[in-house]
């Protein structure tokens, strides 16, 4: 059998992130024929000995703690930043100016101003792709979705109701770096609503015109400072002690939107809703039929189909496993033999290789300039909520 072309892969984060990306790097060549195989060569973070550590369990070449000169080796092809949000720009435009393709963690930046350097650089380098890590996009059930609405399986859609509730975020959770607006951008709203938005978008085909209102809301002032500085993970982190500081980013985001095609929709992400630890779901109605979706029963999608006899009329709940028919399922496993969390970025890490050689991903990939769009949103929301008033899209430049 003939040698596979490879490209090697410099990681920055080894936290969060960095274990999902680097387990669909080691899986994806043993479940996908990719035309390129993706090589475990250096591995970026801070703290040398937890960098030396994660090199070892995860099989990586190389471990450094400068970033910098890892992404300049003329022997890195795919730069993949894995980072807090603040140091997405300065990480992936580096990469960028040394000819690599860049795959960034959502969202794209905290900030639009930096989403928007980063969306122009990807423009300028143009031997370079760009992929943003929207990973629900490939979860079968919600590439079914997108498949069925493109088909015409909703028609003409009225509502779109999206929410991603998770609870982690009460107050004994210490001031991470998600808490910090100078880290994150935002809180619930740049964590959770950036990836309702994107599926959103995905699904419908369609795109976000106006925030009709907004409401943020901050319930947890004050968190406790973390001992030697802001600690990762979604609720890692112990809490250092009596000393206070403040979180100045959003608990909880609310908003009403309409798009291009006359669809009115409402966003809701939150880090309080108890009970609720990844309900990230939606529900779109459309003149002929109407789809739901619910991340923590991810392996099925329920359709109405509204065309179809009256008497037999109902939601059905597709188990979406079987190869052949439903996206990204003939890799796996067989029918009924379900997946989890992390097949959506080893799905994503395949159709990224396909890309790379120039083949077409399964469902639409978001690039640096798809994922400006979604940030174009979030930022019209925190404007409305602000301001109080409607925003348009077009207002944020
Ligand atoms: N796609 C998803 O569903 C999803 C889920 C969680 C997080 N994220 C995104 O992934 C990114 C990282 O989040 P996380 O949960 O992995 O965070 P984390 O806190 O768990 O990990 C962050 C990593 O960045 C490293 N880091 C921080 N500053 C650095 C620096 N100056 N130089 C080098 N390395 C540095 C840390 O050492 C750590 O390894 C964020 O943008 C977040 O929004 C996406």
């Amino acid at each position: 059998m003939a040698e596979k072309k490879t490209i090697n892969i410099c990681l920055i984060g080894q936290k969060f992130m960095g274990r999902t990306h680097s387990n669909a790097f080691l899986k994806v060549g043993k479940f996908f024929d990719v035309p390129l195989l993706p090589v475990m060569h250096t591995i970026c973070g801070r703290n040398e000995a937890e960098l030396n550590e994660f090199k070892e369990t995860w099989g990586w070449q190389n471990a450094s703690t400068d970033w910098k000169s890892a992404v300049k080796n003329p022997a890195i092809g795919l730069v993949d930043v894995g980072t807090p949000n603040h140091l997405h720009k300065e990480m992936a435009i580096a990469a960028l100016e040394a000819g690599k393709h860049v795959a960034c963690e959502k969202p794209l930046a905290g900030t639009l101003d930096d989403a928007r350097a980063m969306r122009d650089a990807a423009k300028k380098a143009k031997k370079s792709k760009t992929f943003v890590w929207y990973n629900y996009r490939r979860v079968p059930a919600v590439a079914l979705a997108h498949q069925l609405a493109k088909a015409g399986k909703l028609g003409r859609i009225f509502h779109v109701r999206a929410f991603y509730l998770q609870d982690w975020g009460g107050p004994g959770v210490p001031l991470l770096w998600r808490f910090q607006k100078k880290f994150a951008g935002s809180g619930a709203h740049g964590d959770l609503n950036a990836h309702i938005i994107d599926m959103a978008r995905f699904i419908t085909g369609d795109e976000i015109t106006e925030i009709v209102g907004s409401l943020a809301e901050t319930f947890i002032k004050e968190r406790d400072i973390v001992s030697g500085g802001p600690k990762g993970g979604i609720a890692g982190g112990t809490s250092g002690g009596a000393k206070k500081g403040k979180s100045d980013v959003d608990d909880a985001v609310l908003f009403l939107a309409r798009f291009k095609q006359g669809a009115i929709a409402s966003f809701e992400a939150t880090r309080l809703a108890t009970g609720n630890q990844n309900k990230n779901g939606l529900e779109i109605n459309g003149e002929k039929g109407s789809i739901r979706f619910n991340f923590e029963d991810m392996n099925y999608l329920e359709f109405y189909d509204a065309t179809s006899d009256r008497k037999t009329q109902g939601w059905t709940k597709i188990m979406v496993t079987h190869g052949g028919d439903h996206p990204y399922a003939a890799n796996w496993w067989p029918d009924a033999h379900i997946i989890g969390y992390e097949h959506g970025f080893i799905n994503q890490t395949a159709d990224m290789l396909n890309m790379i050689a120039g083949k077409d991903p399964v469902v639409p990939m978001p690039d640096f300039e798809d994922a400006y769009k979604t940030q174009q949103v979030l930022e019209a929301a925190i404007v409305s909520a602000t301001e109080r008033r409607p925003v348009k899209i077009a207002e944020m430049k």
